[in-house]
């Protein structure tokens, strides 16, 4: 049984007081600090880049995790990873054939069924070889197709809502991609989208030792009490 690491997005906090934000993070308790990196192509919309992975750094001591939801993501790792960023999240779907329904531009979800292994293990060098982490992140409609690289990675990210947005739905569905990955795989497992009380205990129940919330976090009344009922809930 793992611990549950609590690891908070910084989406959903005031940038005007970023410093301050990331200290209620670590005073609540949070295990790590999240950034969404979207860049309008990979999903819709644009939020941060490596800057704020930089103004972020020196506030914390906590592991920073660069979740990068763009297109070519390995013309960018070197970027988040002088920015300061300890974990780098790929997403499989920049690494494999998309799917017809959303080969062109402007078409959401990305998603793939397979992954070009060679080329992932690329960038997965590229960054272990700098001493940092690496995880793959799976879109809700793409498949578990990492067993050729799985041992080579520090962790996988499940994501459970298609990426772009904070205070979205949470898609049940993914949980059986998360208890069939539990089954074969014993690194760590984290989930992003749509945690809250109710959501965090079934994600846990079906393998996950990694809670990352944002809305959950920066809506509640007391942020601690949250981080507490988050890392109390029992591994599988
Ligand atoms: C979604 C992002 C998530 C998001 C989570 O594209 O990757 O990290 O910030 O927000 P909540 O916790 O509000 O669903
Ligand atoms: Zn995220």
């Amino acid at each position: 049984m793992k611990d549950i690491k609590v690891n908070i997005s910084v989406l959903c906090a005031n940038f005007a007081k970023l410093s301050e934000e990331v200290k209620r993070c670590e005073d609540a308790g949070a295990n790590m600090i999240h950034v969404d990196v979207m860049d309008g192509h990979f999903v819709p919309v644009i939020t941060v880049g490596p800057m704020i992975v930089e103004a972020i750094r020196p506030l914390t001591r906590l592991p920073i995790e660069a979740h990068l939801m763009i297109e070519n993501p390995s013309n960018h790792i070197d970027l988040f990873i002088e920015a300061g960023a300890d974990i780098i999240s790929l997403h499989a779907e920049c690494y494999g054939e998309r799917r017809a329904s959303c080969r062109e531009y402007g078409q959401f979800p990305k998603e793939v069924d397979s992954i070009d292994s060679a080329l992932f293990q690329k960038d997965i060098h590229k960054i272990k070889d700098k001493g940092k982490k690496v995880f793959c992140v799976l879109n809700p409609g793409t498949p578990l197709c990492l067993e050729p690289v799985l041992d080579d990675l520090d962790g996988v990210l499940i994501m459970s809502v298609n990426p772009g947005f904070a205070k979205q739905k949470f898609m049940p569905e993914v949980l059986a991609k998360v208890k069939a990955l539990r089954a074969v795989y014993s690194g760590d497992i984290s989930i992003d989208g749509g945690i809250n009380e109710k959501t965090a205990p079934l994600a846990v129940e079906a393998g996950v030792n990694i809670l990352s919330a944002a809305s959950y976090f920066f809506g509640a009344e007391d942020p601690a009490q949250v981080v507490r009922y988050l890392k109390g809930l029992s591994g599988a």
